[in-house]
């Protein structure tokens, strides 16, 4: 079969012929219909991920750990985490037969692919416990999962959406998708403590961070309050690090703001994932939850993995 093979941790996975997997006892073999590539591919392909020992400890390897394909019975559903090395980014991969789900019907395989990525913006219900009428902060509001966040937010009743991103084109479109506000974060630090501090309005209920970095660093530091007081919560919820690992947390930000911060899985087991995407699925269904994608062929693996210009699109990857 055809497959995007890795033959470096850290190098570009190359179109070529690889081994048909066969099935275990206990495994299923899917044709693979869509994959996402995202950062998250990246992470692991490159060593930079926890889990990137699992999947690329042995070399050569099939990247991707997800996916949407058939099943021997023609089915269409979901796959998750692949057997080493085999991986989503090919004409077929070999699962265990409880990590597939079925794919709701009405839905295609590239709009069910990227749809799972909406779940991070409902981490603002299941984390955080928000409810209609709160502040809502999306830190990374212009990338994919940002984009979906300030539609879930809109749609779950937020009173107040603030988005941030670099790229101001970007931030004009995210304010045509629902944010009341946005912010730039290619600004000083100053700049940006001013910016935080003047769009909060009454206050963040709620951050969901696709950031990190120095954003979030700045961002908590505009939370310590500027005299004594009982200061409201803010319900951080981490999710992503596109702006960086790792940050310094001051004592006085914690002590004082008010802040809790929670990771995206809080909140989230078979039963609520269940519900969660069932909401998200009717929305898409409905019209409700739409997000741009780009789609290339299998063959073109070596360009698309290595593409820096989709802004706010998800590359999809149709063996
Ligand atoms: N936990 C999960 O289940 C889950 C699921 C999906 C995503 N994520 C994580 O969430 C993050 C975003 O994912 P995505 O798919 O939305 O990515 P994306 O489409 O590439 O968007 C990245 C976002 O981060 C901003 N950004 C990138 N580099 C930055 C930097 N150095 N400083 C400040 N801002 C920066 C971008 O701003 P501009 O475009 O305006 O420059 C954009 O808003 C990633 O870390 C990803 O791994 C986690």
């Amino acid at each position: 079969m055809k497959a995007a093979v890795l033959h470096d941790v850290g190098g570009v996975p190359k179109y070529q012929e690889f081994p048909d997997p066969v099935a275990g006892e206990g495994e299923v073999i899917v044709e693979v219909k869509a994959v996402a590539v995202e950062n998250v591919d990246k992470m692991v392909a490159a060593g930079r991920h926890y889990a990137s020992g699992q999947f690329v400890g042995q070399l050569p390897a099939i990247p991707g750990f997800d996916g949407v394909g058939t099943l021997p019975d023609g089915a269409l559903a979901g796959f998750a985490l692949p057997r080493p090395p085999y991986g989503a980014l090919a004409e077929r991969t070999v699962v265990a037969s409880d990590h597939v789900g079925p794919i709701p019907d009405g839905l295609d395989p590239v709009t069910a692919v990227v749809l799972a990525t909406a779940v991070t913006g409902m981490s603002i219900k299941t984390a955080a416990g928000f409810v209609p009428g709160e502040t809502v902060l999306i830190q990374g509001a212009t990338g994919v999962a940002g984009r979906l966040a300030v539609k879930v937010a809109r749609l779950l009743g937020a009173g107040r959406i603030v988005g941030t991103g670099r790229d101001q084109e970007a931030l004009a479109e995210v304010r045509t998708l629902g944010a009341d506000a946005t912010i730039s974060t290619a600004v000083p630090d100053d700049v940006l403590a001013r910016a935080f501090t003047q769009a909060r309005g009454e206050g963040y209920d709620v951050v969901l961070d696709f950031l990190w970095g120095r954003p979030t660093e700045i961002l908590l530091s505009t939370l310590v309050p500027d005299s004594f007081g009982f200061p409201k919560p803010t319900r951080l919820i981490q999710v992503g690090e596109s702006a960086g690992p790792a940050l310094t947390l001051s004592a006085d930000s914690l002590r004082t703001s008010g802040v809790e911060i929670y990771g995206a899985s809080k909140g989230l087991n078979a039963a609520a994932m269940g519900e969660v995407y069932g909401q998200i699925v009717r929305w898409a269904q409905a019209g409700q939850l739409t997000f741009d994608t780009e789609t290339v062929p299998l063959s073109q693996i070596e360009t698309a993995w290595q593409r820096t210009d989709l802004r706010g699109r998800r590359l999809v990857v149709v063996p």
